[in-house]
Formats: structure tokens, C-alpha cells, sequence
């Protein structure tokens, strides 16, 4: 599915957004006919409510929308969203009552509001058209929404159908699209070409673990890479996973899916950087060959790491992709991840962690997630513990004893795979919507990637 607006020629039907304080105002100013249907269909201009209004034809001559108290108005965002949800099939314009600097977010969320998961359905179809304000950049929203659901298509596809090998063939197909280098490194092929971990973590599925490498753009731009977990589905290996645990792990290769979402941003927006992506693809399984607890992996960067729990599969694939990214000392590294529970004990799905040693990098960041309406909070990399990571056998565990601080453990874990990039930063994100909101359909979510788009185009373009 393609988020689309309506064409700029289009005759369009106009929205007036209007505060709840100011509807009294507001109608006060307008005919006695418009006075009544408002009153009587009980309008009150509560946030995300909407009243057609009729000519004297019958037909829809201006939409109201409520657009509730300020207060209300910045808690969820979106909210142009809920409009576009309520309205009947047909082609809409924004009327009066937006600010200028509102435009572009309720464009946006117009767009992402027409996501729909239907590869399994027969589809529908009733959607409420857009046609765009002069002042915003349609273009470079379709460009937007379109990576987001790419992310979100590729998350809610179920692993049966998003195995390593489908994963492989969407990447592939992205890099195609937009004329870069693609190299998989599969199988075996993976222990001779020195990615251990990778291999050792999916070597018990039925489809051959792999590292995903995607190259694009000009040698002498700055180097930005993306690395994404790609876990296809997670059973926990042979420390089992619960139920209850198991039952949301088709999403385990969110990471994957953001990276190539926000990949197909940079790509399609032509930014002047030198992207690479790597997503490790593999499924954590079990059969007689899985990899075990207490086994000790020895990693591509030759740090040895004792399994204390093969649940914390995440850390491992990622570890050599990490490892394997610092190598050519790129500017940027964005490790995107599914990585761990703690992260949404400590923050609830809604607002992935960040991780990175750079104040200013961190900055950047928080500035871009409220800008961009795109949720994350800073996390410590704490150095006081880092001797919890390090067990009596070998030089890291993936799974201290005690489980305090999960997802700062992890990140720190990460963190020791990376030394010469200019700039690391570490998203432990939930990739999941568990309840619908305005702009945001239950399923697969597309965390952090508009914000760290705003990152890289003020940094590197
Ligand atoms: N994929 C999970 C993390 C996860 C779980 C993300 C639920 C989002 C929702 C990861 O591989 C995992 O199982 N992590 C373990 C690590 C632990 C064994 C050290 C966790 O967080 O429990
Ligand atoms: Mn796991
Ligand atoms: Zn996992």
C-alpha cells in the first residue's frame, strides 16, 4: 500500500480546525443555520470530533473538527489523523484553524492514518483523501509515511512468511529500487568470512542464518550506518521462552525493518551520505544443533562471550554486524533493536531508550524525537557497571545474574563492538503499537527513524 495525497487540482472539501475554547467565538460570527446544526448535533470541538456540514444540495460543504483544548492537543499528537479516520470517502483540504508550523504533522499523520495490514484480508477501501496545503512538501511526506509502512509491513507479516529467506528478498528488492549494493553472506559462508556469533545464533533453523549488507551512494560522503536486528522469530532458543513472552517475536527483526524503513528515506530523499546498512538475519530456533547456555562463543572482533542465556540472542548477532560496521571507521553507527523487556519495563512500549556516550549526539536527538513527534529518552551508558557484564570464563556475558538494568547491560554490551566510529548510538525499540492511536494502526511500529532522518539531514547534509 502507498500513503498518497489527492492531486493539487483536485476540488476538495475544507476542514476548519477549531479549538474548544474558541467555538463559541467562532460561531458567534456565522449564519443561524450553521449556529443550529452545530448545537444540535451536541459539537463541542473536543479533540479528534468531527461534524459534516451539509449545503442545501445534501451534500458535504466543510468539515469541523474539533480540535480540542491546547493541553490535550500536544499529549497525543496526530490528532488530524482521528479526523481522516471519521470522515467518508472523498477529497478533503485543510481549511482555517491549523498554525503553519502544524501543517506538516497533520499532513503526515493524514498519510499514516491510511495504513492498513490487508495481506491476509480482501481489502476495503474507503479512505478520505488529502489534497495538500502549498505549504508543505508532499513529496517528502509520501517519502516519509511510505518508509514507515514499509517497517510496519515487514514486522506485521507474520514469520512464517518473514523468515530469513523473505527477509533476504525484501532487503534485496529495497537496494534494487534504489540501485545499491546488495551482498549476502550466508551459512557457513559466515563462519569462513569470520561472523561467529551470527552464524552460532541461527544455525538451528531450517533457513541458513545471514549478515544483509546493503551499500549506497558516494564513497566520499560522510559514512552513516544503520545496523538492525533481524531475529525473524525468537522462541528464546533452548532457554525457552514462556508463552505469553513468545507470542509478539514475529516482530524480534523490528530493528531490521526500522533501519530499511528509515533506508528508504535517505535513499529516496537523495541525502548526500554514504549509507550502508547491515541486518544479521537469522531465526533463534532450537533442534539438536542450537547453541546452548554456558557454551562460549568466540566473537568476529575476538572478544570471547559466555552464553549465560540463549534469550539474549539479540546482543550476539548484533555484536559481530556492530563489529563488522566499525571496521571502515564510519561517521555514524545507529544500532536499531528489539533488544530487550527491561527497556519497556522501564519506559512502556511507547518511548524507546537511547544510548550514546555523545552529549551532543544525545542532544540531537531528543531535539529531533519532540520535533518529529517520534518518541525517545536518553538511557546511561553507566560505566560503574561494567564488571557486571563480564563473567569468570570469558571476557562478556550476555546475561548477568540479576537482571538489574537489562537494557542498559545490553547497550553496554554493545558498546564494546564499537570503538572507531565517529558517533554510536544504540535505539532499544519496542516496534509494536499494542493499542491503536490517531495515525497509528495496532501492529508493527516504525520507532525512531523520523528522528534520526532529522539527525542525519542536519548533520551530514
Ligand atoms: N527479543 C527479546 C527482547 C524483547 C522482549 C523485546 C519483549 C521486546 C519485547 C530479546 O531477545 C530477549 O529475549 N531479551 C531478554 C534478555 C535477557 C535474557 C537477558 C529479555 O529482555 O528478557
Ligand atoms: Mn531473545
Ligand atoms: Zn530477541
Amino acid at each position: 500500500m502507498r500513503p498518497k495525497f489527492a492531486g493539487k487540482t483536485q476540488k476538495a472539501i475544507p476542514i476548519d480546525f477549531i479549538a474548544s475554547d474558541r467555538l463559541k467565538t467562532w460561531l458567534k460570527t456565522k449564519p443561524k443555520t450553521l449556529q443550529a446544526w452545530v448545537n444540535s448535533s451536541g459539537f463541542t470541538a473536543a479533540l479528534g470530533q468531527v461534524l459534516t456540514v451539509p449545503n442545501a444540495q445534501g451534500k458535504i460543504e466543510k468539515v469541523l473538527a474539533g480540535w480540542g483544548a491546547e493541553n490535550t492537543r500536544v499529549r497525543g499528537r496526530y490528532w488530524a489523523a482521528s479526523v481522516a479516520a471519521k470522515l467518508p470517502k472523498g477529497v478533503y483540504e485543510f481549511g482555517t484553524g491549523l498554525k503553519k508550523s502544524e501543517l506538516e504533522e497533520a499532513s503526515l499523520s493524514w498519510l499514516l492514518a491510511q495504513y492498513a495490514f490487508d495481506h491476509y484480508k480482501v481489502k476495503s477501501g474507503a479512505v478520505a483523501m488529502l489534497k495538500p496545503a502549498k505549504d508543505v512538501n508532499a513529496k517528502r511526506l509520501e517519502i516519509l509515511a511510505m518508509g514507515e509502512f514499509l517497517t510496519r509491513d515487514l514486522i506485521n507479516v507474520p514469520a512464517s512468511d518473514m523468515g530469513p529467506e523473505a527477509l533476504e528478498t525484501a532487503f534485496r528488492k529495497l537496494g534494487k529500487d534504489y540501485e545499491a549494493k546488495v551482498l549476502v553472506t550466508k551459512g557457513a559462508a559466515l563462519l569462513k568470512k569470520n561472523f561467529p556469533m551470527i552464524h552460532a545464533v541461527g544455525r538451528a533453523s531450517d533457513q541458513a542464518p545471514r549478515l544483509l549488507d546493503m551499500v549506497w551512494g558516494k564513497a566520499n560522503h560522510p559514512k552513516v550506518t544503520l545496523v538492525g536486528k533481524g531475529v525473524c522469530f525468537d522462541t528464546g532458543g533452548l532457554n525457552i521462552k514462556p508463552g505469553s513472552s513468545m507470542g509478539l517475536m514475529k516482530k524480534d527483526m523490528g530493528g531490521s525493518a526500522t533501519a530499511m524503513g528509515l533506508a528508504h528515506m535517505i535513499m529516496a530523499l537523495k541525502l548526500k551520505v554514504r549509507l550502508r546498512v547491515l541486518v544479521p538475519a537469522v531465526e533463534n530456533s532450537i533442534s539438536a544443533g542450537a547453541f546452548r547456555p554456558q557454551d562460549v562463543l568466540t566473537s568476529r572482533k575476538g572478544l570471547t562471550v559466555e552464553v549465560n542465556n540463549t534469550d539474549a540472542e539479540g546482543r550476539l548477532v548484533l555484536a559481530d554486524a556492530l563489529a563488522y560496521a566499525d571496521e571502515e571507521k564510519p561517521d555514524f553507527i545507529a544500532c536499531m533493536a528489539t533488544l530487550t523487556g527491561a527497556a519497556r519495563v522501564a519506559l512502556g512500549p511507547d518511548v524507546p531508550p537511547f544510548f550514546t556516550d555523545s552529549d551532543k549526539l544525545a542532544a540531537e536527538i531528543s531535539k529531533a524525537a519532540k520535533n518529529q513527534a517520534d518518541p525517545l529518552w536518553r538511557l546511561p551508558l553507566w560505566d560503574p557497571y561494567e564488571p557486571v557484564i563480564e563473567p569468570d570464563v570469558a571476557d562478556l556475558d550476555n546475561a548477568p545474574a540479576g537482571g538489574f538494568g537489562g537494557a542498559i547491560m545490553a547497550a553496554l554490551f554493545l558498546r564494546r563492538f564499537v570503538e572507531d566510529a565517529v558517533d554510536f548510538v544504540h535505539l532499544d525499540l519496542y516496534g509494536w503499537t499494542p493499542v491503536a492511536k490517531p495515525g497509528r494502526a495496532k501492529g508493527g511500529a516504525c520507532q525512531s527513524a523520523r528522528a534520526m532522518l532529522q539527525v542525519i539531514e542536519d548533520r551530514y547534509v
